[in-house]
């Protein structure tokens, strides 16, 4: 697993490709049908240990640490226990509180960054129990981990991540669907988010046959200087991985912000100059995003939109690329493979090598 062109093409390209496979392996063998849930054995963890369960806190770095904040929503939104997720580089440093009855959760793909494992080992010392997200088998931080998950995304070369997160939301949702049905998450619920994990991987599929359309949004979007990528809610740490992903390869200045907060003062920088990316699912909060796109649009802002379809945008002006719908918990993983297409398509325009983006590694193993 070298550097270099897969057939003529970037490993991130090929690594994308892969993701419906990546899924399917990550759900493999640990969905539950006749009783609703998701089995982890990794967890080493019975169904009175994840009931007394009463906080969650993620811990990661870059990409995994905005899929942990995804990760969190679909914790607190399944299982009902207060989640959030914290970079790890910075958690050691402000004197954490570690609580017995905290579940703590380091998520990484190589299990190699020093930042993760120093807080796993500070979390250990202080008497906390932490598990693994880990693609790497036998890597550092799941030898130091009390049990974990493994994300079975397959090698990932490219630095900037693809299918590692895509199996890191998925295995998010496996562990939220398995507390959530230890605890009040309903047969009905639990039925529905199972079939909703099962057609994931042809719904990847289907975003990435889009790619025609979105390489043509993309090309727009690489001759700005500055870009801003929105979302609320379920949708902001979408749009803060979007965000991540065009700044790391096409080295334009990319802010993710809430969607709700553009009023509060980016809005004095929107122009014909700075284009938006703006994640508006299908949800409770289609409307308010909508009406702050006009916004946008009334400030001469150009707008890529990624949507459900059905979404009614009026008559904004806006790129519209729309991702297939799924349960709502689950549609922040359809919504990052659109993003990923558009960073590789514009670093592509720009003339960079996507897979050796300057003055980043693929692990950072030094504090
Ligand atoms: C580096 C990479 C990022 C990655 C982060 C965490 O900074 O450049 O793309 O998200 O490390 O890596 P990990 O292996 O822990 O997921």
């Amino acid at each position: 697993y070298e550097h270099g062109l897969v057939d003529g093409r970037p490993r991130m390209y090929t690594e994308m490709l892969e993701q419906p496979a990546s899924v399917e392996r990550a759900l493999r063998g640990r969905l539950d049908e006749r009783f609703a849930t998701a089995h982890l054995g990794g967890l080493e963890m019975d169904a009175r240990e994840l009931r007394a369960v009463r906080r969650v806190k993620i811990l990661g770095c870059g990409s995994a640490y905005y899929v942990g904040q995804m990760g969190a929503s679909l914790i607190e939104e399944l299982a009902r226990i207060p989640a959030d997720a914290e970079a790890a580089s910075e958690f050691r440093y402000r004197s954490p509180v570690i609580e017995p009855d905290t579940l703590y959760v380091a998520v990484s793909q190589s299990g190699e960054t020093i930042d993760t494992l120093l807080a796993v080992e500070e979390i250990r010392r202080k008497g906390g129990r932490v598990i693994g997200l880990v693609n790497v088998v036998g890597s550092a931080i799941a030898r130091a981990c009390d049990g974990g998950i493994y994300l079975h995304a397959g090698p990932e070369i490219a630095v900037a991540s693809t299918k590692a997160l895509t199996t890191m939301n998925a295995c998010f949702a496996l562990l939220a669907l398995q507390l959530g049905r230890v605890r009040d998450l309903s047969v009905a619920d639990g039925r529905r988010l199972v079939a909703g994990l099962q057609n994931l991987p042809a719904q990847i599929e289907q975003v990435l046959e889009g790619e025609e359309r979105i390489a043509q949004a993309a090309e727009a979007l690489a001759t700005a200087e500055s870009l801003f990528f929105v979302g609320r809610v379920r949708g902001y740490p979408v749009a803060r991985e979007g965000a991540q992903k065009f700044k790391e390869i096409s080295y334009r200045h990319a802010e993710a912000y809430q969607m709700s907060e553009l009023k509060h003062g980016p809005l004095a920088l929107i122009s014909p100059e700075v284009p938006t990316v703006a994640i508006v699912p299908d949800d409770e909060l289609t409307d308010r995003n909508v009406a702050a796109l006009h916004e946008i649009a009334a400030r001469g802002g150009p707008l890529v939109v990624v949507t459900h379809p059905g979404v009614d945008l009026g008559e904004l002006r806006a790129e519209r690329i729309d991702v297939p719908r799924n349960e709502r918990e689950l549609d922040p993983l359809l919504l990052t493979v659109p993003l990923q297409l558009l960073a590789y398509h514009a670093a592509l325009t720009l003339g960079h090598d996507v897979d050796k983006p300057r003055n980043l590694a693929k692990s950072v193993t030094v504090e």
